[in-house]
């Protein structure tokens, strides 16, 4: 089975989230081999839940805090998440790391507290295009994951996504070659589900998705159009 994870960042408000999660049910058979996720601002977590009751999409945090409650202004509570049935939650994604100097310290305090709360953690890694140009993909990719999964249980609940931070938002997708590659890395440590992210479209998701060790796509910027998106979720 297939994942395909929608991404919204910053978007949509509360009515906007819960209209296009009604308007893609009514669209989309979930009878297909593909588990779609869908990660909203924290301020559409509530309006999501409720919208996807009693459908078999599942949803999460976009960011999660390391701890569940406390002296923490802002920050999102997973165990709080659980009570609206949130099941997955996003950590590391690079703008976290780069607009919010994310550290795999904390990154690993995230996924350590996750696995304790039995959330499903989609752990985003990948290189820089200063990284990539310089030969260090695999290095960088090695040293996030073992470095942020340290103390994390190989039988834990696990989603890994690759997502080279040039191929984000940029509109400039990663050869199939350069993500069979990174993929076949990614698989060499860990067995975990691995998806592709950075400038997923409809015009390319299949093509991605044949890629070996491509076990789905996580996708933000064509998320945001239901339209684009159920052609993305029809693998
Ligand atoms: P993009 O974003 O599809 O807009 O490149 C992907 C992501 O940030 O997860």
């Amino acid at each position: 089975m297939k994942i395909v994870a929608a991404n919204w960042k910053l978007n949509k408000t509360p009515i906007e989230a819960q209209s296009f999660c009604q308007s893609f049910l009514s669209q989309f058979s979930q009878d297909q081999n593909v588990k779609v996720l869908i990660f909203p601002s924290a301020i559409a977590l509530d309006a999501v839940s409720k919208s996807l009751q009693g459908s078999k999409i599942g949803y999460g945090f976009q960011n999660v805090s390391h701890e569940n409650s406390g002296a923490l202004t802002g920050e999102n509570s997973a165990a709080a998440g659980l009570s609206l049935g949130a099941q997955y939650a996003l950590v590391g994604h690079s703008e976290r790391r780069a607009l919010y100097s994310e550290s795999s310290e904390i990154i690993n305090k995230k996924l350590l507290n996750l696995q304790k709360l039995g959330i499903t953690p989609v752990y985003c890694v990948g290189e820089s295009l200063a990284e990539r140009d310089a030969g260090q993909t695999n290095s960088v990719l090695e040293k996030q994951i073992k470095n942020e999964l340290a103390g994390y249980s190989t039988t834990a609940p696990l989603i890994v996504a690759y997502e080279p931070v040039w191929a984000i938002g940029t509109g400039r997708v990663a050869t199939l070659e350069q993500i069979k590659d990174a993929h076949a890395f990614i698989r060499s440590l860990t067995a975990a589900p691995i998806l592709y992210g950075g400038s997923v479209k409809p015009e390319n998701s299949k093509e991605i998705l044949n890629v070996m060790n491509v076990n789905g796509l996580l996708v933000g910027g064509a998320s945001l159009d239901e339209n684009s998106f159920l052609k993305i979720c029809r693998v």
